[in-house]
C-alpha cells in the first residue's frame, strides 16, 4: 500500500502491511496481527512529523479514531479528551467553540491528538505540556492499556517519552486540562503586534486562533500544497558564550535565552544566513520563506529531502560550529 497520502512530505513510499483503528480493540487487533507476521508495528497519525527513505517493513496502523468530550467541569479548570485520531486543528477549534481556552496557541498545526504529546508540539509560546491532563496507551510489550501522567511523559522540547522510545506505547486518547476564563499567551513576537494591527485590545482566545492562524498561513506552507512537515531541525540550544561569541560576529542573531542560562538560536534565522532560503536540487527544497522548512516540490524522494537536509547540517555547522537536530522521525 501506497503510503503517499498518510505522510505530508507526500512522498511516494510503501508499508508491507497496512491498516485502520478506529477503537482500542482495532489497536489490540493490529498488535496481535503484528505479532503474527513477525513485523514492527508503526502507528501514524496525520504523517505530519515523519520522513520516509524506504519502503516500511511493517504494519502501518493508521489511528482513525474520533471522539472528543468534556469529561470535568467541575474545578476551574475543564477537563477535555480526545481520541488519538481525532484531527488536532479541528479539535482545537471545536474546544474554541465551547468557550475552552488554552489550545488557542496551537492553532492550525498539521497532525492528530494522538501525535500531538510524542513531540511534544509547541507554537508562539504554547506547547502541549502546558496544558497536558493526562493520556491512555497501550504498553505493545505488554499487552497493558495505561494511565500516563504529565511526568510520566517526560516533556522536553519537541521531545517525550514516546519520542525517545518510538512504537513502545500505542496512544489511544489524549485529556487537556483547558479553562473558561483565558490565560491568554501573548509574549510570543508577532502574536501582539497582529492583534493591534486588527485594533484588538482585549483578544479573546478566538482572536488569538485566528492571529495564529494568519501568521502561520504567511510563513508555513499548506501541506496539501507543497508537501512539508513543518520545522525539519529543532532550534538548537548553545552556551551562552557561544551565543555571544556568534554574536559578536553577526550582532542581528535571532536567539532566545532559557531558564538554564543557554540559549535557543533560531535555525531558520542560521539557515536563511547561509544562503539556502528557497534552494532548489530536483524537487526538493527549502522553503523560500521560512528556511527551516524543507519542501517537497512534487516527486522529491525521502533519500534526496535527508540528503539535503545533511548538505544544510554540514554547511551551518561549518559557518557557525551549531549542530542542527533533525526534528521529524526518519525512517
Ligand atoms: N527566521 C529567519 N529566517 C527564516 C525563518 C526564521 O530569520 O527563514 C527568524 C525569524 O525572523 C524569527 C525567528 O527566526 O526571528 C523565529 O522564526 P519563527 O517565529 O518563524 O519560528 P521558528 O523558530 O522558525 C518555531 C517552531 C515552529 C513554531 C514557531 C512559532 C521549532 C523547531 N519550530 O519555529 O514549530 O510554529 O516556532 O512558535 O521549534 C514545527 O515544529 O514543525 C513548527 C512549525
Amino acid at each position: 500500500r501506497s503510503l503517499k497520502a498518510f505522510n505530508t512530505f507526500a512522498v511516494d513510499q510503501r508499508a508491507r502491511y497496512f491498516a485502520a483503528a478506529h477503537n482500542d480493540e482495532d489497536v489490540r487487533d493490529a498488535l496481535a496481527q503484528a505479532r503474527r507476521l513477525d513485523v514492527p508495528l508503526l502507528p501514524i497519525g496525520g504523517g505530519s512529523n515523519l520522513l520516509l527513505t524506504r519502503d516500511v517493513p511493517a504494519l502501518v496502523l493508521h489511528m482513525a479514531s474520533r471522539g472528543k468530550r468534556i469529561i470535568d467541569e467541575s474545578a476551574e479548570q475543564v477537563l477535555v479528551e480526545a481520541e488519538a485520531g481525532e484531527p488536532w486543528h479541528p479539535f482545537v477549534l471545536w474546544t474554541l467553540e465551547q468557550g475552552l481556552a488554552g489550545l488557542e496557541n496551537l492553532s492550525l498545526i498539521p497532525g492528530t491528538v494522538g501525535a500531538s504529546p510524542i513531540q511534544n508540539i509547541g507554537a508562539y509560546g504554547v506547547e502541549i505540556k502546558d496544558v497536558f491532563a493526562g493520556l491512555t496507551a497501550l504498553d505493545s510489550e505488554t499487552g497493558i492499556i495505561r494511565e500516563f501522567s504529565e511526568d510520566d511523559c517526560a516533556f522536553g522540547y519537541r521531545d517525550s517519552l514516546f519520542k525517545q522510545q518510538p512504537g513502545r506505547f500505542l496512544i489511544l486518547r489524549v485529556r487537556f486540562a483547558l479553562r473558561r476564563q483565558a490565560a491568554l499567551h501573548l509574549e510570543y513576537g508577532p502574536i501582539r503586534q497582529r492583534l493591534a494591527e486588527q485594533g484588538i485590545t482585549v483578544p479573546s482566545a478566538q482572536d488569538v486562533s485566528r492571529a495564529v492562524c494568519a501568521i502561520r498561513s504567511e510563513k508555513l506552507p499548506d501541506p496539501q500544497q507543497l508537501g512539508n512537515a513543518g520545522s525539519f531541525f529543532k532550534n538548537p540550544l548553545v552556551p551562552a558564550a557561544a551565543a555571544q561569541t556568534l554574536r559578536d560576529r553577526y550582532p542581528e542573531l535571532v536567539g532566545y535565552p532559557q531558564a538554564d542560562g543557554q540559549v535557543k538560536l533560531a535555525a531558520g534565522w542560521l539557515i536563511e544566513k547561509a544562503g539556502w532560503k528557497g534552494f532548489r536540487d530536483g524537487d526538493a527544497g527549502v522553503h523560500r520563506l521560512q528556511a527551516l522548512v524543507l519542501v517537497n516540490h512534487g516527486l522529491a524522494t525521502g533519500v534526496q529531502l535527508l540528503d539535503l537536509a545533511r548538505r544544510i547540517q554540514v554547511d551551518v555547522l561549518e559557518r557557525f560550529g551549531v549542530s542542527l537536530e533533525i526534528e521529524p522521525n526518519v525512517l
